[in-house]
């Protein structure tokens, strides 16, 4: 007998990620309850909040500014001129941190333990000359997104507290990253360019966002990672001026975790680190949908290859394509094409199968938009005044809130359910690429 899918094994995984009001509820009041903690400096809090040194923008920012954004899959810098109240890019370069071209023979990735400091700051600085076209005499303000847990003391300052989203180049960690890129910066002749800025993407967006439209508290990077940052008003009313925070919000651990997260952590380059990271984002989805199909696969000894997680290796990607597609066998190739090898010869999709692994990557986005909702709902509630949700706008930026089918609903009907009548009160827009936009203003404030 040929390995088959036990539809069966799909089934009771769909179950247990089925997130229902009540289970949210306890989700959006753990968060809640780590949200004050870590306003009072309680070290039982999950949650960094660190601040950002800096405020929002009054919308009248001009002139010319770098952007460059380093978020952990790309590295892109874009020259960006500002007038009158919009944005225009005038230089722009960009390359993936992992890439692997057989024509060409390249083969490389920044991401690594064997990757050095200066190789991976090289690299970033040889984008951004390329962005301005190699000019090394005129002056440009830099604005640097710098997409992961950083403490800071001042704006041009940010000491990396811990690598995230698998990256894991040694010797960066508790360094200022601001003074590896101007050594790296000045290595390729860029004496010109002076880092003004260095902001996490979710402080990026939320400025971006604020630049038109002053109705912003919030900002959210659901993409390969995730994040949220936002506007403290507790700091504000406890005299201090309210400040712009960084949650890191992907490290929130009171979390329910599946057998099947626990995989997914267990096999990360940080385990216990990042839980609600690793159950909504991107980088994650395709590991977790992988171990439910790898857990359904069932044969004869011998029939089943012992390393099939890494065979079947599925994507977010292949998730949104699956649930992209109709009902049609014929839609599902990258599908099958993947379990093809893992299922035998004779193997082909059925019915039954699609149906299942659909409803498999609908139920594990479907908890990854509740548990981002239930966060949300969270911060909203905790900035509220003496109780009153004010009208306010979340800021969205990432391909998992823009691109996966049902996701953005799936938020939105989520913070409904929480916020009841109050829901009606907040606006979620997508902004893709407001992170490299908002370096670009910070570099000008
Ligand atoms: C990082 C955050 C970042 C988020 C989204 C997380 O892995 O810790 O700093 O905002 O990814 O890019």
């Amino acid at each position: 007998m040929a390995a088959v899918i036990d539809t069966g094994v799909i089934q009771t995984a769909i179950g247990s990620f089925a997130l229902g009001i009540d289970r949210l509820r306890r989700v959006e009041s753990a968060f809640l309850y780590d949200l004050e903690g870590g306003v009072s400096g309680d070290d039982q809090s999950s949650l960094k909040m660190l601040p950002a040194y800096i405020d929002l923008p009054t919308g009248r920012e001009e002139g010319d500014a770098l952007a460059l954004d380093f978020g952990g899959t790309n590295v892109r810098a874009r020259l960006y001129h500002l007038e009158n109240g919009t944005a225009s890019i005038i230089g722009e370069a960009a390359r993936p941190l992992r890439e692997t071209d057989r024509e060409n023979n390249i083969c490389r990735d920044y991401t690594t333990a064997e990757t050095s400091p200066e190789e991976l700051f090289d690299f970033i600085a040889d984008i951004v000359k390329e962005a301005v076209g190699g000019n090394t005499r005129k002056n440009y303000r830099l604005g640097w997104t710098f997409s992961f847990p950083a403490r800071q003391e001042r704006l041009d300052h940010a000491e990396l507290i811990t690598w995230a989203k698998e990256i894991s180049v040694p010797g960066v960690e508790g360094q200022d990253v601001v003074r590896l890129l101007r050594k790296a910066l000045d290595r390729c002749g860029l004496k010109n360019v002076t880092v003004k800025a260095v902001i996490n993407d979710t402080i990026a967006t939320l400025i971006a966002a604020a630049y038109s439209d002053d109705k912003v508290t919030a900002a959210t990077i659901y993409g390969t990672g995730h994040n949220t940052g936002c506007r403290e008003m507790y700091a504000g009313e406890s005299g201090r001026s309210a400040q712009l925070i960084n949650l890191e919000s992907g490290g929130f651990s009171k979390l329910m975790q599946t057998a099947y997260d626990a995989e997914v952590d267990d096999r990360s380059e940080r385990p216990g680190t990042q839980l609600l990271e690793k159950m909504v984002s991107g980088r994650y989805l395709g590991e977790l949908f992988t171990n439910v199909v790898a857990a359904a696969v069932r044969g004869e000894p011998g029939e089943v290859p012992p390393d099939l997680e890494s065979r079947l290796c599925f994507t977010a990607v292949d998730m949104s394509r699956l649930l992209a597609a109709g009902t049609v066998p014929e839609q599902f190739d990258v599908l099958a094409a993947k379990l093809a090898p893992v299922l035998g010869n004779g193997f082909s999709l059925g019915r039954a199968e699609i149906a299942a692994l659909k409803g498999l990557a609908e139920a594990i986005c479907r908890r990854s938009a509740r548990l981002v909702a239930a966060t949300l709902s969270a911060v909203i509630k905790h900035n509220s005044v003496a109780g009153e949700i004010k009208p306010q706008t979340i800021a969205f930026d990432g391909s998992v809130y823009a691109n996966m089918p049902g996701v953005a609903p799936a938020v939105r009907s989520a913070m409904d359910e929480l916020l009841g009548e109050d829901g009606k009160k907040i606006e979620l827009c997508s902004l893709m690429e407001g992170s490299g936009f908002g370096a670009a203003i910070a570099a000008l404030m």
